[in-house]
């Protein structure tokens, strides 16, 4: 079976002629990616009459196995009926090592390497939905190749401060950018027969309290920002399982919040799959059940302890809940399983795991995440021919990222580090000169209770080594040049808590310091996955570089960026503050609340709040370079006169390489309306697309835009309204750097 995605695209032409001879014009076609490019395949209906007749066949203590953990990651199977257990495994990052049936402990098997893929952040700096699509695609054939049926991926919370723990996991602050890449990531998991669960709805936007502090928004903040990405996982990508989040919302937990689950998700969005609970995120038997919730999952009590095991058994026969209300739930489950072809005995794809062309799938994206912030005086791209030496400086050069911290990580044979991309592409005449510089020290931390869902931080130790900082400035001033590779890394940016500030940890700010002193031909490169104070190494520093936690061929992207083999062309999908206040959930002073967190920002969420503001950023949303220059000029639109409700507007620009090298450039298109009823942020990005565009070449890049995404959210009507009158679309390659405009007239 073609496993592969058919792109039911909108083709549009890509006419890429020669800027010094208009007459060698040749005519070529690229795929314009809407959203319909991506659609998911919905939940299976065909064998419901059969699962009718399992369903009249089960006990109630067999149908109470099927709704919750009996390990820590599969719920009951009925043997006698030929149901199967539903196999999950954790994959923000991969498919997740496999624990121990019973316990958090690893299980210790040889046969659980996975490809680690680079995190979130790293995919949306890509602002590549087809890359989206590759990741999904890849890691559903990894969960299938380790029998798994649900893949508890991806992780898409909005990033709503720059503090979050999970920042480095989820993929961006913008509503837009989030859904195009959740959509197609979703929608390659489940080519797979393997079902996505998007996680975790909703509004669970920060570890602190995470437990049980109870989120208010605004109910267009919540529709407009915090759940388009669940809406178009829903209604486009139909994801197969969701995953309900351990916060409260208005009052109510996530996964007993009748309004979210019943009303929302599986109401007005038609959502057809199964709710999951976070683990230990469900407090209720009837009420959960009762309010949407299909499986609960968790840890660390007896499974028959569990809120849908012996409890909800018991709620039946006190009649407090109908057997009928769980055949519903029920009902679902088994749906799911003949979806996935974990029953009825179709051909099921087998998946392939750790093969050649997966560690390719996650050198392309990590390839296509490093972004350029600054390279003022052209260090970058280092001319190997040109020099003998190389300090290589910083622990970040050798420190693996595909386990640490709290939560998922990847078990692989393959982790590539900077230092030893470097070693794999520089040539034999040049000479490393590593040293480590600084250390990732922490101070004792205090032990946390088994179970605990929230951690204490460990205080980290700043003080520099004297005798590493000699090591390290010897090596800078005996080398042709310097590359310090600093950040973070997935023990310091961790699930469960969030970080208390934006300063770089261990020392390294002094220690750049000191090293762009005696040599100033040095590129820093950050490693990290989330905002850091980098106020100091912008302004010292000529050449900036930004990566991730980036894959099991992260460090060979990374050597070939920096050597020129691939020209950067990420961006950034969060805005990168100058001061943490100036983020508007500090600014507002409303993170992390203590029962309550009120997003006192409402809309302004990210950029919104800064372009409204009047903020200046260190670095835009949407900002990076590249090693050529890109205008972006012309913007047409495909008609004149007024455009309907229920059109699609199609832009074009077109988008000259300027420079000396081919390269890659995000096309941004930002919508304002000046005068308009409702706020509205200065601008909100509509549509993107990453083009390739040779030197010296001329790209017409088409994005379509359907009229309905300039829609808000009418909280009065409860539904989206297109304001008539006039938008302006800007059109630039960051969210603070605009070339072309073009005025929109809409009826
Ligand atoms: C996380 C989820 C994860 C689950 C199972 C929770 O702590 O929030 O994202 O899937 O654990 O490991």
């Amino acid at each position: 079976m073609n496993n592969k995605l058919t792109i039911l695209s909108v083709a549009a032409a890509l006419i890429i002629s020669s800027c010094n001879d208009s007459k060698q014009t040749k005519t070529d076609t690229v795929q314009v990616t809407t959203s319909e490019n991506y659609m998911g395949k919905s939940i299976s209906h065909k064998y419901d009459s059969m699962i009718d007749s399992l369903i009249s066949q089960m006990t109630l203590e067999e149908k109470s196995g099927m709704l919750h953990g009996t390990s820590m990651f599969t719920t009951a199977g009925i043997e006698r009926l030929g149901v199967p257990e539903l196999k999950m495994a954790d994959g923000s990052l991969g498919v997740r090592e496999e624990i121990s049936r019973y316990s958090w402990a690893p299980a210790g098997l040889d046969n659980d390497f996975a490809t680690y893929y680079p995190a979130g952040a790293g995919l949306s700096a890509t602002w590549n939905p087809q890359l989206a699509y590759t990741f999904g695609n890849s890691v559903g054939e990894e969960s299938r190749a380790r029998d798994k049926d649900v893949i508890l991926s991806p992780a898409i919370n909005i990033i709503r401060t720059p503090l979050g723990g999970r920042t480095y996991e989820y993929l961006t602050e913008d509503p837009f950018l989030n859904k195009k890449l959740a959509v197609p990531f979703i929608v390659g998991i489940q080519n797979n027969d393997v079902a996505a669960c998007v996680k975790h709805y909703a509004a669970n936007n920060q570890e602190t309290n995470r437990d049980f502090v109870d989120v208010q928004i605004d109910e267009r903040a919540l529709r407009e920002i915090y759940l388009p990405v669940f809406e178009a996982a829903v209604k486009e990508a139909k994801a197969y399982s969701i995953m309900g989040a351990y916060n409260k919302f208005r009052g109510e937990y996530l996964c007993e919040n009748n309004h979210m689950l019943n009303e929302v998700l599986k109401g007005e969005w038609g959502f057809e799959g199964v709710v999951i609970s976070d683990w230990a995120a469900v407090h209720t038997s009837v009420n959960s059940l009762n309010s949407g919730l299909d499986i609960e999952m968790g840890t660390p009590k007896p499974f028959n302890e569990f809120f849908l095991a012996d409890p909800l058994i018991d709620s039946v026969k006190a009649g407090k809940i109908s057997e009928a209300e769980i055949d519903k739930h029920v009902k679902r489950i088994m749906q799911l399983m003949y979806t996935l072809k974990s029953m009825g005995g179709e051909a099921r794809v087998k998946g392939s795991i750790n093969t050649e062309a997966h560690f390719k799938d996650a050198y392309d994206i990590a390839s296509e995440s490093v972004v350029l912030l600054k390279n003022d005086k052209n260090l970058l791209p280092i001319k190997a021919s040109e020099i003998t030496s190389v300090a290589v400086i910083g622990a970040n050069a050798t420190k693996k990222n595909a386990l640490g911290g709290f939560g998922a990580g990847v078990k692989t044979k393959r982790e590539v580090t900077p230092l030893e991309g470097l070693q794999n592409r520089l040539p034999e005449s040049v000479k490393i000169n590593y040293a480590e510089g600084y250390q990732e020290r922490y101070a004792p931390k205090k032990e946390s209770k088994f179970g605990d869902v929230t951690q204490e931080r460990a205080e980290t130790i700043d003080e520099l080594d004297s005798k590493l900082v000699e090591d390290a400035l010897m090596a800078a001033k005996n080398s042709d040049m310097t590359i310090v590779f600093a950040g973070s890394n997935r023990d310091y940016e961790t699930e469960a808590s969030d970080r208390e500030d934006l300063e770089l940890p261990f020392g390294q700010g002094a220690l750049i310091e000191k090293i762009l002193a005696v040599n100033p031909n040095t590129i820093v490169v950050m490693i990290a996955g989330a905002p850091f104070d980098i106020n100091t190494i912008k302004e010292k520093s000529s050449a900036l570089v930004w990566s991730w936690f980036n894959g099991s061929e992260g460090g060979n992207a990374l050597a070939d960026v920096l050597l020129g083999n691939v020209n950067p062309s990420g961006k950034l999908p969060w805005t990168m503050p100058k001061n943490l206040m100036d983020s508007p959930a500090h600014a507002t002073n409303s993170f992390p609340g203590d029962q309550t967190v009120s997003y006192a920002e409402g809309l302004l969420v990210g950029y919104r709040w800064f372009d409204t503001k009047n903020v200046e950023p260190l670095y835009p949303f949407g900002y990076g370079l590249s090693y050529t220059t890109f205008d972006i000029k012309n913007a047409r639109l495909d008609k004149e006169g007024s455009y309907s409700e229920n059109e699609t507007i199609y832009v074009s620009v077109d988008v000259i390489n300027t420079g000396s090298v081919d390269g890659k450039e995000v096309v941004q298109l930002y919508s304002t309306k000046k005068e308009s009823k409702v706020e509205r942020a200065a601008q909100e990005l509509k549509g993107f697309e990453k083009v390739f565009v040779k030197k010296g070449q001329t790209a017409t890049v088409t994005i379509a835009l359907p009229v309905k995404e300039l829609a808000y959210y009418d909280v009065g009507l409860k539904k989206w309204v297109v304001e008539s009158g006039t938008y302006n679309f800007r059109i630039g390659n960051s969210s603070r750097d605009m070339k072309a405009e073009v005025s929109v007239p809409i009826n």
